[in-house]
């Protein structure tokens, strides 16, 4: 677990020590006046399905405010500004003020910058993460960086350059909250203390359904592409870094380790919606101590979906789905408790914004109410290093994948490949 705790320190002092270290000075009339004993205010980048989650998620936390936003297109922009107007003020709450509302290719550097946010939540795609989250943390903003990190070694690298800068000044948390989800947690908690014995090996799949978009027919390429990201390999890293690395990193956690290295082949074959990101993949990774786990994933699937990661060990077997039994069989069998929440087609929905219910029915609350106490008490998170090692897991078996031969880690990280999109957002 990456997640570092720093010096415990309470709030107030925070805002001194950040002042001192050359952080952004916080207004004094917010350090002084009633805000600073209410409510945190935060700033959404990137307004679209899962920033929607996220800043919601923060608002539900009851110590958080939104009080600005930010994003590259008018339309998503106004959208949200319409949609947590009407959630604060249902709920008592100031609505954001029109000088928050940043549009534009600029619009990340306004939102870090402004003197009414102390959090920036960052729900751009993946392509951006790396100079949003140096731009937040920068400026002296705690930040919520969604998952992946980056999509190229370059980026992820980057991101722990920015994690150093963070180290116990600010929280730095990412979006893996499979991790906060209290099924998976207890899952853990039994494997690490030996309720499998010697794992032999692993198997992992994520198996989603297709994720529909509007086409965007009058759009130039450049917007057509931005709109929809999540088809474009550079712009999202591709399924198995954008949307599989949730699986990848639990196979992580289980392990308490990384890859060392990976095999892997995958296409587009099934795969209808227009852009080059594949549509399916398999990979061998490679782990420490010879244990070997394959991993399957596609993201085309009808009418059927499933996510799952099972360990095979000398005293038993582990799997956990997100919606059907996280188990241990075996000399130590054990299973999360459903019984109070039986399955019901809802609960087994699938969700492109990642809230789905069933065992991570809890994994965003707990998440969110964990990042928000780590700011309130000065117990900082930097998950600078978490995420971007999942994030790399994922890379490697992706350019396995590309280029259908064995790649390391220590080859990833020598070659350091940076990526660009090729997109001029200032001319769309
Ligand atoms: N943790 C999870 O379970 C989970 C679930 C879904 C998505 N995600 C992640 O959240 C991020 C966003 O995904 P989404 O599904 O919300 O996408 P989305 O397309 O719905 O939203 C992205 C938003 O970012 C805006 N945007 C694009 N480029 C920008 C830029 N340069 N500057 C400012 N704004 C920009 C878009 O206009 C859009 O409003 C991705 O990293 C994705 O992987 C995480």
């Amino acid at each position: 677990m990456t997640t570092k705790r720093a010096k415990k320190i309470g709030r107030r002092q925070f805002i001194g020590a950040a002042a001192g270290a050359g952080f952004a000075v916080m207004k004094p009339q917010w350090v002084r006046g009633s805000e600073a004993n209410s409510a945190l205010r935060a700033g959404l980048l990137g307004c679209g399905g899962r920033g929607t989650v996220d800043a919601r998620n923060l608002i539900d936390t009851g110590k958080v405010r939104i009080t600005a936003l930010a994003d590259l297109f008018e339309d998503q922009l106004e959208k949200a500004a319409a949609y947590f107007n009407q959630y604060q003020r249902s709920k008592g709450f100031a609505p954001v003020a029109k000088s928050q509302l940043f549009l534009g290719p600029k619009a990340y550097a306004d939102i870090a910058n402004s003197s009414a946010v102390d959090v920036v939540v960052i729900a751009t795609p993946p392509y951006f993460h790396p100079e949003h989250l140096a731009a937040g943390v920068e400026a002296g903003k705690h930040v919520y960086c969604e998952k992946p990190v980056g999509v190229d070694p370059y980026g992820v690298n980057r991101v722990l350059e920015t994690g150093r800068r963070a180290e116990g000044k600010l929280s730095l948390d990412v979006g893996l909250q499979v991790r906060s989800a209290p099924p998976f947690a207890e899952l853990m908690r039994r494997i690490h203390a030996g309720a499998l014995g010697t794992i032999a090996t692993g198997e992992a799949y994520y198996f989603g359904t297709a994720i529909e978009r509007p086409s965007w027919p009058n759009a130039s390429p450049a917007e057509r592409r931005l709109r929809n990201w999540i088809y474009d390999r550079v712009l999202s890293g591709d399924i198995i870094v954008e949307q599989d690395i949730h699986a990848v990193d639990v196979c992580n956690w289980a392990l308490g380790s990384r890859p060392i290295a990976a095999n892997a082949t995958g296409g587009r074959k099934a795969r209808t919606d227009p852009g080059d990101v594949y549509g399916h993949y398999n990979a061998i990774f490679s782990y420490p101590e010879d244990v070997t786990v394959s991993f399957t994933s596609t993201q085309f699937d009808r009418g059927w979906w499933d996510v799952n990661e099972r360990f095979f060990g000398a005293k038993g077997v582990s799997q956990s789905h997100y919606s059907g039994p996280v188990a241990i069989y075996g000399d130590e069998a054990w299973s999360w408790d459903t019984a109070g929440s039986p399955l019901t087609p809802e609960s087994k929905s699938f969700s492109p914004a990642g809230a789905f219910r069933d065992n991570l029915a809890q994994a965003d609350a707990e998440k969110m109410n964990s990042f928000v106490s780590s700011i309130l008490t000065g117990d900082f998170h930097n998950q600078a290093q978490l995420g971007a090692t999942a994030t790399l897991s994922c890379i490697l078996a992706r350019q396995a994948a590309y280029s259908g031969r064995r790649v390391s880690w220590d080859e990833l990280l020598r070659q350091n490949e940076r990526w660009e999109s090729g997109i001029d957002l200032d001319r769309l």
